[in-house]
């Protein structure tokens, strides 16, 4: 039987408690990575109406486009360029409020005002994706988002060792 999202809560802090709580028991028993990913994904996007959430998986220099919703995105960005490859590189996450301020932004989508990019690391530490969410709301994203969503990320990490 298929498992549903419900939105529920109307603090940012109140929907990702309970955006999380669901993503545990949607991601429960899935096996498969572009399955998991691509609910995962859909899961936070639409909780929180987003203008792009998707996920870029390092191919040798290059990250590559993988599950995603929202309109069509640029399919490889090199390490160090722009935000995603920046927190590659850094192995950091970026938040960015403005991304005009940000030298060297990538413009998928002239939409996009802000964003955040958050790597994935496997057991031996290597950056094997990164997250990446855009917003058409300019400094959309603080410490409330990275702290939830790495928490959400914890649920799919298993198909990245
Ligand atoms: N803005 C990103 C590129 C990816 S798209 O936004 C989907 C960046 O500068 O890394």
């Amino acid at each position: 039987m298929a498992k549903e999202i419900t939105i529920i809560g109307t603090t940012k802090k109140e929907k990702y408690e309970n955006l999380i709580s669901q993503i545990k028991h949607l991601l429960s028993d899935e096996t498969d990575m572009i399955s998991g990913l691509s609910n995962f994904l859909s899961a936070i996007h639409f909780t929180f109406n987003f203008l792009w959430t998707g996920i870029y998986f390092v191919k040798g220099d290059f990250l590559v486009l993988g599950p995603f919703q929202g309109p069509v995105a640029c399919s490889r960005i090199p390490y160090g360029k722009g935000v995603c490859g920046t927190s590659w590189k850094r192995k950091k996450a970026i938040i960015v409020k403005d991304v005009n301020k940000f030298p060297g932004h990538i413009a998928c989508s002239s939409k996009s005002r802000s964003e955040i990019v958050i790597p994935i690391l496997n057991s031996k530490k290597s950056v094997t994706a990164v997250l990446d969410i855009d917003s058409e709301k300019l400094s959309n994203f603080d410490r409330i988002d990275l702290h939830y969503l790495k928490k959400a990320l914890k649920s799919v990490l298993k198909f990245f060792e």
